[in-house]
């Protein structure tokens, strides 16, 4: 099972298939228990639309007889749910003078069920029970025991059996639960130590986006913006350019890419000023950095690469052995002292960037999914 995306959100997988059916032989079997032999055809009401699944799974293991009545209530909004009593949309059936079994998809707080009790004895009913396929017991507020619970949960936004996000994810079988957790990584390394090259698979593997600050700035230097020739000199001479240009690129993708799991910094931050900075941004969204990944390779190394490079890429920073010394004299002056800053907040892992480019994927990857 892997993460499934609806709207704008992740999910996670929680509960399979295999258990939420085991669960409901288990939940069933106590009210074929409870209510065999009865002469009466007690209703099931299934409230729509989250019960559907659920309460055609439970009937179809019912062995006594019984009828299915369905209610709909106004709906919720969003992953939270509003706490408000729902009103009646429409019921499909009488449940006059009948005993009741309220089946739900999930109950937290309760006051759907009290609500829903409450309408049943409006209506007639006789008596009412409560069966759930899922059950919050930390949100729980009711005194009232429920009768039948098939499976309890902590208090997360879950979907799917019948539960949704927004309209999607009902039909999926098997439970997920919200993966709030942006990513937010940093791809930190010296000159031609690999970011670029193993930042594209990485955002495929994980749904991230991957911003290459230099990608952005070669481009507005092709467009011939005037970020771009403002950037242009320093750029060739190995120098940085300065901290609010890269910053307002970040944040702008920050604030416009979506459907993503997080984002991929590869080239930012580069100064201790960008690191503050970037903080901010996250601070503002509730989030901080997730991770930083260091790939490490020593300065020979770098030389060798870049000139590798240089040769199929044409990036004219790469064209004179000057440049290439002043863009590692930059990085071990500006950028190495977030090492320290990174390792002061916990975030720092460093990684051998030596070897073959699979060896150095395969070393990103075990620890991003550690992250
Ligand atoms: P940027 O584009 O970020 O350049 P960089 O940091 O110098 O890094 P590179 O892109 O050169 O290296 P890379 O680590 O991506 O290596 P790659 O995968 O290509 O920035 C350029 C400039 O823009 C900066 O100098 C600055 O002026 C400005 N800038 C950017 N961000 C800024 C910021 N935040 N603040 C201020 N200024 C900013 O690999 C290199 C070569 O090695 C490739 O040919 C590749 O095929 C090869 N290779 C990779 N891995 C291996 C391997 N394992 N074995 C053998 N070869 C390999
Ligand atoms: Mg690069």
């Amino acid at each position: 099972m892997s993460n499934v995306r609806l709207h704008d959100k992740t999910f996670r997988p929680f509960i399979e298939y295999d258990k939420i059916e085991e669960a409901i032989d288990r939940v069933a079997a106590r009210i074929n228990e409870d209510y065999q032999g009865s002469k009466d055809a007690p209703v099931l009401l299934c409230v729509l639309n989250g019960s559907i699944l659920f309460t055609a799974e439970l009937m179809k293991r019912l062995t006594f007889k019984c009828e299915i009545v369905c209610i709909k209530l106004t709906s919720y909004v969003g992953i939270k749910s509003t706490g408000e009593v729902r009103d009646v949309i429409g019921m499909t059936g009488s449940v006059e003078g009948k005993r009741v079994i309220i089946v739900e998809d999930i109950v937290d707080s309760g006051r759907t069920i009290e609500n829903l009790v409450r309408i049943m004895e409006a209506n007639g009913a006789t008596e009412t029970k409560i069966c759930t396929m899922l059950m919050k017991p930390g949100c729980y507020k009711l005194d009232k025991k429920l009768d039948y619970v098939a499976m309890e949960i902590p208090d997360d936004f879950i979907v799917g059996f019948g539960l949704d996000y927004d309209g999607l994810g009902r039909n999926i079988k098997d439970i997920y639960v919200l993966d709030s957790d942006m990513k937010y990584y940093i791809l930190f390394g010296p000159p031609g130590a690999g970011k670029g090259t193993q930042a594209a698979g990485m955002a495929e593997r994980f749904n991230l986006c991957h911003i290459s600050t230099g990608d952005l700035l070669r481009g507005e230097m092709a467009k011939g913006s005037e970020l771009g020739l403002k950037a242009k000199a320093l750029i060739e001479a190995g120098e940085l350019v300065p901290d609010e240009i890269v910053e307002g690129m970040i944040e702008n993708k920050f604030d416009t890419v979506k459907d993503v799991s997080g984002f991929l910094l590869d080239g930012f931050p580069r100064t201790i000023a960008q690191a503050e900075a970037l903080d901010r941004m996250l601070a503002k969204k509730g989030e901080s950095v997730s991770g930083v990944v260091s790939l490490m390779i020593p300065d020979e190394m770098i030389k060798e690469r870049i000139k590798h490079r240089a040769a199929i890429e044409g990036r004219a920073d790469d064209a004179s052995d000057e440049t290439i010394s002043n863009r590692i004299k930059t990085y071990h002056d500006k950028t190495e002292p977030l090492v320290d800053y990174y390792k002061k907040a916990g975030a720092y892992n460093e990684i051998d960037g030596t070897g073959t480019i699979d060896e150095v994927r395969d070393r990103i990857a075990l620890l991003m999914e550690r992250i």
